[in-house]
């Protein structure tokens, strides 16, 4: 076992852990972060992205212990803390831009790692940004105005020197053990 200490959604979290671990599991199964889930386990649907860095990856290709000492962002810790959903999640509900609901969650993290990137998007670069993440359901049609709309929404809501909305940071002083 490798003892890892990583900050997800805010709260820096420390734990043992068999190094062959993926994050995904780690995430889901010790940290109880289940927004994130599993479409593939071969890397393929990006149903399992998440912010490493700031940087969105998909979960089930990172090992835990590679996300030693990084702070990680699921779904889960998109919304403000009285709930206010992320710009991203309210324009997916907006513009219907789900029906079964496997993929959102990566497809959520990934358009946030796009517009992190590239503010302004056109739709090519839309669907050139989210390629590595599958939906079965929708045609992507209402996930790329999804994601065009929350673009003019962070436009109109960021002060003139913010920057791309930028995950939760974590102290010390809210580390907390995983219970065994
Ligand atoms: S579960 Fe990770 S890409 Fe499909
Ligand atoms: S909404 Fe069902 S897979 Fe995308």
């Amino acid at each position: 076992m490798t003892k890892i200490s990583m900050t997800v959604d805010g709260i820096q979290y420390e734990d043992d852990v068999d190094p062959r671990t993926l994050l995904v599991h780690h995430l889901r199964d010790r940290l109880g972060k289940v927004g994130t889930v599993v479409g593939c386990d071969t890397s393929n649907c990006g149903a399992c992205t998440v912010l490493l860095a700031g940087k969105g990856v998909k979960s089930c290709t990172v090992l835990a212990v590679q996300a030693d000492g990084m702070d990680v962002t699921t779904v889960e810790g998109l919304s403000g803390p009285d709930g206010t959903l992320h710009p991203v999640q309210q324009a997916f509900h907006n513009s219907h831009a789900l029906q079964c609901g496997f993929c959102t969650p990566g497809m959520i993290m990934a358009a946030v790692d796009l517009l992190s990137e590239n503010p302004s998007p056109t739709t090519d670069e839309v669907r050139e940004g989210l390629e590595g993440n599958l939906c079965r359901c929708t045609g992507y049609q209402n996930i790329v105005r999804a994601v065009q709309d929350a673009a003019a929404t962070m436009h109109a809501t960021a002060p003139p020197t913010a920057e791309a909305a930028e995950p939760a940071s974590t102290t010390e002083a809210n580390a907390q053990e995983v219970p065994r």
